[in-house]
């Protein structure tokens, strides 16, 4: 394998501990692979370039530890951080797998479970402040319902902004350096998930008491599974400065929520991406939430992680190719993509332009030659 692919810490790659230690487990079929000890996750991570590691709350303490058990767990864990010199950028709550969030977490309609889900997640929040992460993920993978008899949507969303204002108020209170990002998902767990696009999420951060400390983690297979175009929903996040972090994965539209490895279905949508995020001077993560195949074995997993960065970073040169393309820049021309930036006003111009709407028809923008050079771009022939 070529070393200019190789991924290093400066490339800001991260996994989560739930990613990696994923066991195979799927609504058929039990485990394929053995419990994956967050301190080997952190070891083998850094020994493939990764920069950091990401975990829910009882990703890396068991729930039910007791306060002894969760020093000990710290202790080792931070000292894997140490001798690795990997970060701990993201933290999150796990407000899905315990039954007690059977009917919903923080727009449940009984208000003690929201007040048992808002408690674990200041809970986690003071955990990964703690590790010093400085983004804190909130995917409400059971806010939502089947019965649609049994939920006040309205009601629910009054409830969602106020466990979101309750976190936020926490956050404050304990001075964190800490920002929310809100994970939008259209389904699975639920029959239909509340904010479950890009563009529900940001309208309703514009509601909440600090919009400003409140983002987005847009995750590629979940706009993908309601057959949206991920790099769009990207580029708007980013135009309204809320791209707080993001989930690199792969994903079939029209599929369950498949979470493969980064590029391994839909590249060219994986390659615009790329392209987006490297043009637009990301500094954040390139967080993949992904797992490898059930198929894989423990050490697959390594080669699903490494796969990850690998073609990331093989797309992003291809991003850098397109750029210094002479033809490819030409085609763009002939489409007059450069032209979008310039504005269309002042009024007095748009009232007094001479404009020439034949000529202006007649026009051709050649989007078949240049997407064929991109394609023959990214099939590796030019
Ligand atoms: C999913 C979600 C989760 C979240 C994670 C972070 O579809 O299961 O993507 O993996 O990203 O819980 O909060
Ligand atoms: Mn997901
Ligand atoms: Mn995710």
């Amino acid at each position: 394998m070529s070393d200019a692919y190789l991924p290093r810490p400066e490339h800001q790659f991260t996994f989560g501990l739930w990613t990696v230690g994923n066991p195979g487990r799927d609504p058929f079929g039990h485990e394929v692979r053995p419990p994956l000890d967050p301190v080997e996750s952190v070891h083998r991570l850094a020994e493939l370039g990764a920069y950091g590691v990401n975990f829910h709350d009882d990703d890396l303490v068991p729930y039910g530890s007791s306060a002894s058990e969760r020093e000990a767990i710290l202790k080792r864990f931070r000292a894997a951080l140490d001798e690795t010199g990997m970060r701990v950028p993201m933290a999150t709550t796990n407000l899905f797998s315990r039954p007690v969030f059977k009917e919903g977490a923080f727009t449940a309609n009984d208000p003690d479970v929201r007040r048992f889900a808002v408690r674990k997640t200041l809970d986690a929040i003071d955990l990964g402040a703690e590790l010093g992460a400085s983004v804190y993920v909130m995917w409400g993978g059971r806010e939502g319902v089947e019965a649609d008899a049994a939920k006040d949507v309205r009601a629910a969303l009054d409830r969602y902004k106020e466990a979101v204002d309750l976190c936020c108020e926490h956050i404050r209170e304990r001075g964190y350096d800490l920002r929310m990002a809100i994970e939008p998902k259209p389904n699975e767990p639920r029959g239909d998930i509340l904010l479950p696009t890009v563009g529900h999420a940001l309208a309703f951060i514009g509601e909440l008491q600090w919009p400003d400390m409140v983002g987005l983690n847009p995750e590629f297979a979940h706009e993908t599974m309601s057959g949206l175009n991920f790099t769009h929903g990207v580029a708007q996040t980013l135009w309204q400065g809320k791209l707080f972090h993001i989930d690199l994965n792969a994903q079939r539209i029209g599929k369950y929520d498949q979470d493969f490895r980064f590029g391994s279905e839909g590249i060219r949508d994986a390659f615009y991406l790329v392209r987006l995020l490297e043009g637009s001077g990301w500094d954040g993560m390139r967080h993949f939430d992904a797992h490898a195949y059930r198929t894989e074995t423990a050490d697959g997993v390594w080669d699903f992680a490494r796969g990850c960065m690998r073609t990331y970073l093989i797309l992003k040169e291809k991003a850098e190719r397109m750029r210094d393309d002479p033809e490819i820049q030409d085609a763009l021309r002939t489409a007059q993509a450069d032209r979008l930036a310039e504005p269309t006003g002042p009024l007095d111009t748009v009232r007094s332009a001479s404009l020439d709407e034949q000529a202006l028809a007649a026009q051709g923008y050649g989007h078949e030659r240049l997407d064929q050079l991109v394609t023959e771009l990214l099939l590796g022939v030019r």
